[in-house]
């Protein structure tokens, strides 16, 4: 039997070239090596007010552009969240063996909690929740960028702690990042990771953005006041701004670190800037032209999220109730 891999992401914002190059280029890459389980987790975008009808909207363009950057319905069940009640359900049971100071510390809790003044109990939760989506299926190996890394962490403490309170009943899952392109950075801030909620213009590179646009955006990225590509030089070149850039051209094109050294060295920005933005352009057109392929055909998005609930929930339940026999929980089954 192949070892199962789970990932999610929130339908919330516009995905971005960080989402793709930290996450779903690689959901689409090991699907066939493992029996692959992608989640589009609506509850967790709840932990923050949506507007209902955008939110509802987005959710079907989210399984839209999954199924444009190659996850493959026949081999991978598409899925959203909340159509599978087992996962508030097995939330609430790791709620229980979860300390509460274990939640506190989490960066992006602290970050969010911090922007708001009232936080919602969601924003807490969060991380078991997402815990709840991963161990609901015993899987081994959770393909995310480096910002979730943390929350794995915690998952995997969690599964631990409830393994040993009531006997073996999860399976401890792997971390597994990107060799390049675990963490993008904000093209406007180099210092700021690449994020769906930032609003300015020149953050983030759509996965939708027409081809004048992603030139646009990344002419104008931040980059230092060098006038021309070093590396490794004693003044710290590349620096942040550069080095991004160098990493999307890379996590696009797929080529070596010595390649990409000996083609740009001494390149000027604005020739760097323009071979990036022409990298990303003709890596996008692709999968924006099956977008909307894809998103003529609604009945065909929603047969796909179906048929992946039918296909899991028997494993979800089973999960729940092997949960609920261990905790002494009441159940017929
Ligand atoms: P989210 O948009 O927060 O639902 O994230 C979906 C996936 O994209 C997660 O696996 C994140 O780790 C990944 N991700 C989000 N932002 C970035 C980024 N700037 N660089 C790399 N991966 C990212
Ligand atoms: N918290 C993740 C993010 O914001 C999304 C997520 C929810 C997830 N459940 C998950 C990722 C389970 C991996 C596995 O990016």
């Amino acid at each position: 039997m192949k070892a199962r891999v789970l990932s999610g992401i929130q339908p919330t914002g516009s995905p971005h070239i960080g989402n793709y190059l930290g996450a779903l280029k690689n959901w689409a890459k090991i699907q066939y090596d493992y029996d692959s389980i992608y989640c589009i987790v609506d509850l967790h975008a709840v932990t923050v007010y949506q507007q209902p009808a955008e939110l509802r909207a987005k959710i079907e363009e989210l399984a839209g552009m999954l199924l444009a950057i190659g996850i493959d319905p026949l081999h991978s069940s598409l899925v959203v969240q909340s159509a599978i009640p087992q996962h508030a359900e097995l939330a609430w049971m790791l709620t229980c063996v979860t300390p509460l100071g274990w939640l506190e510390r989490m960066t992006q809790f602290k970050a969010k909690s911090q922007a708001q003044e009232t936080i919602g109990d969601g924003i807490l939760q969060y991380p078991v929740l997402m815990a709840a989506d991963i161990l609901l299926y015993q899987a081994a190996i959770v393909p995310v960028g480096d910002d979730q890394s943390q929350h794995l962490e915690l998952a995997r403490d969690i599964a631990q702690r409830f393994n040993s309170l009531y006997g073996e009943t999860f399976t401890m899952p792997a971390t597994h990042l990107p060799t390049v392109g675990a963490r993008i950075m904000g093209l406007d801030d180099p210092q700021k990771k690449m994020s769906k909620s930032e609003t300015g213009s020149g953050h983030a590179v759509s996965l939708l953005d027409p081809p004048a646009v992603i030139r646009k955006k990344i002419l104008r990225a931040t980059t230092d006041s060098n006038p021309a590509v070093e590396f490794d030089s004693p003044a710290g070149h590349p620096g942040p701004g550069v080095r991004n850039l160098l990493t999307i051209f890379q996590a696009f094109t797929g080529w070596s670190d010595d390649n990409t050294q000996a083609h740009f060295t001494g390149m000027r920005y604005g020739d760097l800037k323009k071979q990036v933005a022409e990298a990303v352009i003709s890596a996008l057109e692709p999968i924006q032209t099956r977008y909307q392929e894809i998103m003529a055909d609604r009945g065909f998005i929603a047969r796909v999220l179906a048929n992946g609930a039918e296909r899991i929930t028997p494993i979800a339940q089973d999960t729940v109730n092997k949960v609920k026999k261990a905790m002494g929980l009441y159940s017929d089954s």
